[in-house]
This record gives structure tokens, sequence and C-alpha cells, in this order.
């Protein structure tokens, strides 16, 4: 019977690893489950809701860990928190591999097996284990309301005795996850949307939501999707090009969200200062790719910088902000992940190391960093 163990995240973090209902299923596969008192108060998780699911509440972390052969986090835990744990037990959380070596170093020395839910493969059985898309989908939903309510003008449109109300115009740069959930946020408020990527799939995704495409379709358009999904970094000339349409675009929008990411490497930078200074004062750029150094070059990561009117806003965990749902599905994201690892007749971990979640994920195991991505020739 395996010990999970869910401690408290330290400030400012309000999004907690497990919910009522992941602990009751934990609980019907067999597991025992340890969670810190106040874990998930910052998402409106009492202690009395986790007893109720099946929860011991313990009063510290220490205890709460003793011996457990899980801990699940949403981010890294203290090494102290590791070595409290049984030899060998695994830790589940948003490790941020590339960013800490020492760091991932220190998990391996302990023993643990670490597994990086932000390394999770994009297949399509593993939709549910995905963090990035849980979250991401959240933050482009944040992004939008928190842009509408800096912007000092209505959304929609309105006809009214007094004189119309021009409808706003927003144009949301990359169409991934964070981006069609921002597109179909702005379209329920009534704003007139435009989009922009560098996939061609984008597309279609843009139309079927109400909103129009801007993009430069030229060859290295039609192949800047990976066999992943994702985009790849693109040449100096397309983002010339890319720069023009963008440039020409921007001064009539009123509020941009900007999401572009590439994987394992700095935001591509889509608005310069040039064009910022092109937008009307009172327009809204909110940059959710502010964490990986931003799309924007004004962006300071978590403030909002006033710039000759125009306001950048550079938000840091936007799904953080929205903890309620953020936890819940963080949380099922994690049980979807390690439920398959049981054995429900027997009630036990029996995991399978060559599946391809469990080996996309681990990053230490036996003492070792065992990840591909993370060995010192980067092979
Ligand atoms: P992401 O967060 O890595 O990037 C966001 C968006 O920025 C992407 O759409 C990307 O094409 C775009 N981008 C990159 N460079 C750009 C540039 N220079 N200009 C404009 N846009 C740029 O991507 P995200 O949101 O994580 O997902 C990307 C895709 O992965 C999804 O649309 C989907 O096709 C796939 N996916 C598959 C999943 C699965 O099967 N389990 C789960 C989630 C996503």
């Amino acid at each position: 019977m395996a010990t999970i163990a869910v401690t408290a995240e330290d400030a400012p973090e309000t999004r907690v690893a497990a919910s009522p209902d992941t602990i009751k299923k934990f609980a019907a596969l067999g597991c025992t489950v340890r969670v810190q008192h106040g874990a998930g108060l910052k998402s409106r998780i009492s202690d009395e809701a986790y007893t109720a699911a099946g929860a011991t509440i313990c009063a510290t972390a220490e205890e709460t860990l003793s011996g457990a052969d899980m801990l699940l986090r949403v981010r890294r835990p203290a090494i102290e928190q590791i070595k409290a744990l049984k030899p060998g037990a695994f830790v589940v959380a948003i490790l941020d591999p590339y960013s800490d070596r020492p760091g991932i170093e220190a998990i391996a020395a302990t023993g643990a097996s670490a597994f990086a839910m932000e390394f999770m493969p994009r297949i399509t059985r593993a939709q549910s284990m995905d963090v990035l898309s849980s979250q991401a989908n959240l933050a482009g939903y944040k992004a939008v309301v928190d842009a509408a309510s800096m912007f000092e003008q209505a959304i929609p449109m309105m006809m009214t005795a007094a004189g119309t109300v021009p409808a706003c115009k927003v144009f949301v740069m990359g169409v991934g996850v964070a981006g069609l959930q921002a597109i179909a946020t702005a379209r329920r408020l009534g704003a007139i949307v435009t989009a922009t990527d560098v996939r061609p799939a984008t597309k279609e995704q843009v139309a079927s939501l109400g909103a129009k495409s801007i993009a430069v379709e030229d060859e290295e358009f039609r192949q800047a999707q990976t066999a992943a999904g994702y985009a790849k970094p693109m040449s100096a000339e397309y983002q010339a090009k890319q720069a023009e349409l963008v440039a020409n675009h921007v001064k009539g929008q009123d509020i941009v969200i900007t999401t572009a990411l590439i994987p394992g490497r700095p935001a591509p930078r889509l608005i310069t200062r040039a064009m910022v200074e092109s937008m009307k004062p009172g327009s809204v750029i909110v940059d959710l790719a502010a964490e990986r150094g931003g799309n924007c070059e004004l962006t300071e990561p978590g403030r909002i910088v006033d710039h000759n009117g125009v306001r950048i806003s550079g938000p840091l965990n936007l799904s953080g902000t929205v903890p309620v749902n953020a936890s819940a599905l963080y949380a099922k994201n994690i049980l979807a992940f390690l439920e398959p690892m049981f054995d429900k007749k027997e009630k036990v971990l029996a995991i399978n190391w060559d599946e391809e979640t469990v080996k996309g994920t681990l990053l230490t195991r036996d003492g070792k960093i065992v990840h591909p991505s993370l060995q010192p020739t980067g092979a």
C-alpha cells in the first residue's frame, strides 16, 4: 500500500497538487494520503474537505513526509522534503529542469525518482495528463479578462440612444492552447478578434472560433510545425516578413495578447518598442510569454509597464490567479498520470519504466539524472 504525501506549497504559489476528488481515487487504488495542514487553503480546499475525501491531515511537513512513497507537488520541493521520504520514493511536480541543474542533481543524489509533469509527451493518450495544456488554457482565459479590466473602454459594440460604443479589437499572437482560449474568451466578450501563428494548422482553428487569421504564408510557414505539434524557430527572413505584417496590424489594435513560445528556447520577440509606440494610448498588451523573456520588447516579468499610455503586463503564473480551477485540473493531470502505474487488483505500485509517459517525464532514478534531454551531451 503506497503512502502519498501532499505538502503545502511555498508562497506565492496558490495551487495545490491534490483535490478531494483525486484523493478519493487514490484511496480507491489502495493508497493512504497525507496532506499537510492548510495545503489547500489558497485553492479554497479546507482540511475538512480533504479529510472527508479520506486524507489524513498532518500538522507539519515533516509529519506529512516521513517515510512516504510519493510526494505530489506543484513546484519543486525543498531537498529536505525529498530526503524525508522513503529511499527511492517518487516526486511528481512541475520541476523546471532546464533552469536549475544543481537542483536536479541534488534530487538525483537523494535516490528519488523525480517526474517533471511539464515533460509529458504530447500524445493523444496523455492529453488528460498534460499540465501545460490544463494551465495554459486557464492562463489564456485570464489574460483576456485581465486585459478587459485594464482597458478603459467597453469590449462589445453597443448601440444605444446616446450613440454607438465601438467593439474592441483584440489581436492574439500564438495560437496554441492559451491563444485558442484567449480567442474564445475575447469573442465571448464581443471583441473583433484577429490572430497569428507560424503553424498552418492554426488557420482553421482560428476560423472555427469566429476570428480572422493573419500570417505570412510562405513555404517556411507550411513546414513550421514539428511532429510533436510545436512551432520551429523561424528564419531571420521569415521573422522580418512577420514583423512587417505585425507592425502594420498592431497599430490599429486595442488589446494584444501574446502567447508565442518555442519549446526549450527564449520566447520569440514579436512586438518591438516601435510597434508599442505606434499603438493608441489606452491600449493594453498582456504578454503570457513573460516567464520566458517575453514576446514584447518592453515586457518586465511580473510587472505592468506604462509606455506612453500603452500598458504592457507580464504576468507570472497566471493560472495561479484562478487557483480553484487550476488546482482541480492539475490534480486531475497527476491522477491520470499515476493511475496506470497501479495494479488495480493487488492495489500495489507496478510501474512499467518503459511506458512512454513514464520515460518521457522521468528525470532522475537510482541516484542518476536519466532524462535524455538532460544528459551532458544534450543527446
Ligand atoms: P506553445 O506554448 O509551445 O506555443 C504557443 C504558440 O506559439 C504555438 O501555437 C506556436 O506555434 C506559437 N508560436 C511560436 N513561435 C511563433 C511566432 N514566431 N509567431 C507566432 N506564433 C508563434 O504551444 P502549446 O500551446 O503548448 O501547443 C502547441 C500545439 O501542441 C497545440 O496547438 C496542439 O497542436 C499540440 N498539443 C497536443 C497535445 C496532445 O496531443 N497531448 C496537448 C497540447 C497541445
